[in-house]
């Protein structure tokens, strides 16, 4: 019987655990053994990992974090690591690892795939920062910093105030940018472009003029942080600014309905990659970005298909 190990690494993001019950349920029911490895890399190397059952991911597909736990390891990036997690994978005959983490995490697993391990890849980062593909616990993060931003802007509205709110993402905008627009931000502040501090002075005294008395500036921690913009923006305004770190916050909670629907698509896409033969792959959703125009007509020429995928991996998922 083939043998899987999944395990997930870096930032916890939500819906990984929908992950883990997609890779063991889908995997067991392909005739997989799969083995859950405990703290991610750390654990490959350590060959901590046990064999999973039906029942051992059952009532997780709500929960945040991951059962199997994390972590961010040194000691894999050192080619040392690496053989040594390899030697304990021999040894127990597991020959493919499914990594459910980000851009890191994916990077790790592709320089053990060089060793001969076959690494299947889930792309599960908060960021959404992954070339490619959208990130599972990216939708739950932004629905988190979105609350925030509604509760913000009752208080922020009552007392006429500038709120500056930092949020996650390393390096990409994609969280700042998301939850902005969604939350109707009046600045949204991301690395990717270079901070014109005039250009955030400009419209709040802009708006003031049209009676507008309070901002909201959501700004991404790669652009931050939001202590520099605070006393940048404190220069040039009279006004009261406050500003709010969401932090890791936006890394709990029960995950969206969107990131278990891609968890449970996701973790049985990398079993069937698997029973396909594939090689070192990760598994990519494409973003929906681009909205296109189509002939109304076409909306009653035929029947919304069933989606048939989505009906088995049901019947697969729900043992
Ligand atoms: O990659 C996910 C993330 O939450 C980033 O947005 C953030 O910069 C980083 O992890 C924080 O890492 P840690 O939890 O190790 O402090």
């Amino acid at each position: 019987m083939k043998k899987i190990a999944v395990l997930t690494s870096g930032g916890d993001a939500p819906g990984m655990n929908a992950a883990i019950r997609a890779v063991v349920r889908a995997g067991i029911y392909c005739g997989f053994s799969v083995y859950g490895v405990q703290n991610g890399l750390k654990g490959l190397i350590q060959g901590d990992w046990r064999a999973m059952s039906l029942g051992s991911v059952a009532d997780i597909i709500h929960r945040g974090g991951t059962i199997l736990h994390t972590s961010r390891s040194r000691e894999f990036m050192q080619l040392e690591g690496r053989r040594q997690a390899l030697e304990r994978l021999q040894a127990s005959g597991i020959e493919n690892v499914i990594i459910i983490g980000g851009n890191g995490s994916l990077r790790a697993g592709h320089e053990l795939s060089k060793l001969g391990i076959n690494i299947i890849g889930i792309p599960a980062t908060i960021d959404n920062d992954i070339n490619g593909t959208q990130s599972i616990g990216f939708d739950t993060a932004v629905n988190t910093v979105l609350e925030a931003i509604n509760r913000i802007r009752d208080t922020a509205s009552s007392h006429g105030r500038v709120f500056i709110i930092e949020v996650m993402g390393r390096n990409c905008g994609e969280i700042a940018l998301s939850a902005g627009v969604a939350g109707g931000a009046e600045s949204i502040l991301i690395p990717e472009i270079k901070t014109d501090i005039n250009l955030v002075v400009e419209k709040i005294l802009k708006g003031a003029q049209r009676g507008k008395l309070y901002n909201i500036i959501v700004v991404a921690e790669g652009a931050g942080p939001a202590e520099r913009i605070r006393s940048l923006l404190s220069e040039r305004l009279a006004t009261d600014i406050k500003v709010i770190i969401l932090g890791h916050v936006q890394r709990g909670g029960t995950p969206s309905a969107v990131d278990r629907l891609m968890a449970s698509e996701m973790g049985k896409a990398a079993i069937d990659g698997i029973v396909a033969g594939k090689r070192n792959i990760v598994i990519a959703k494409l973003s929906t970005n681009n909205n296109i125009a189509i002939p109304i007509e076409h909306l009653w020429q035929e029947k919304l298909p069933l989606k048939r995928d989505m009906v088995k991996l049901a019947e697969i998922l729900a043992t």
